[in-house]
């Protein structure tokens, strides 16, 4: 059975204080996990000691980084490697989110060699892909999270790719409020999957987990997750609210 996962993204927002007080509201909420539902915090690197700290060994909860470097170590000023997130027990990293790829010019080749980082330290790489609105408007929208895949991901063997989850984030849909439908976020999650089926085969891609990111909120993470190829979501602004987030993980199936 695959994974469901309702991640949260906090990206560059919330103090200490703030993020501490979100946590605590989350992990001490009544929320029943079954055995393949997951909820993930990629909370801002100066937390990730803390935050992990908070979740303790509440089951199935885990911190993740937002971001990692694609060399293991070096004269890198200002980046973290994914040596050092392992060596504090980080078992989720986020790789490739939209916002990376525009502000900080990451490409598909520096992120295939993310995912290689992390998979070297046993982190799981939640791989991010997902058109902009030209894209989208111009009907080229499958074509252009292939290679997205392609050149990230299809470097691996049948058991490395099991290993990761892909977040489908159509860029039109985050932080806008504009969701994708849930019939929209179905067949791009089933292209997915049956790009995924023809390079590793139909058992391999069947046990991969695909989120959908983009303007997920409690009132409609619940139809979203119902869809037959989505199996969770990674959540922006809806991550920062307590009561929101509960009901997103509520909303797993
Ligand atoms: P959003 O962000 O939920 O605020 O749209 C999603 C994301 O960027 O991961």
């Amino acid at each position: 059975m695959r994974k469901q996962i309702a991640a949260a993204n906090w990206k560059m927002n919330n103090t200490l204080e703030e993020g501490t007080k979100l946590l605590n509201e989350i992990v001490g909420a009544d929320i029943q996990l079954s055995d393949n539902q997951f909820a993930i915090f990629a909370v801002p690197f100066p937390y990730l000691i803390i935050a992990d700290q908070q979740v303790g060994d509440k089951s199935n909860m885990f911190i993740a980084a937002q971001n990692c470097h694609n060399k293991m170590a070096g004269a890198y000023t200002g980046e973290v490697s994914v040596d050092m997130l392992a060596s504090i027990h980080i078992h989720y990293c986020v790789v490739g989110h939209s916002e990376r790829r525009e502000y900080f010019l990451e490409t598909n080749q520096q992120l295939a060699e993310k995912v290689d980082r992390c998979l070297e330290k046993g982190i799981t790489p939640i791989f991010c892909c997902g058109e902009p609105l030209a894209i989208r408007e111009a009907g080229t929208q499958n074509d252009y999270v292939s290679v997205q895949l392609n050149e990230s991901l299809f470097h691996l063997d049948a058991e490395a790719i099991q290993k990761v989850v892909i977040a489908y984030e159509p860029i039109w849909a985050i932080g806008t409020g504009k969701t994708a439908t849930a019939t929209q976020a179905q067949e791009m999650h089933a292209h997915i999957r049956s790009v995924l089926s023809n390079q590793f085969g139909e058992g391999v891609a069947a046990n991969i987990s695909i989120l959908y990111g983009g303007s997920v909120k409690g009132a409609n993470a619940k139809e979203i997750f119902s869809q037959p190829d989505v199996d969770g979501g990674l959540v922006g602004g809806a991550s920062l609210i307590s009561s929101e987030f509960v009901q997103i993980i509520n909303a797993l199936k």
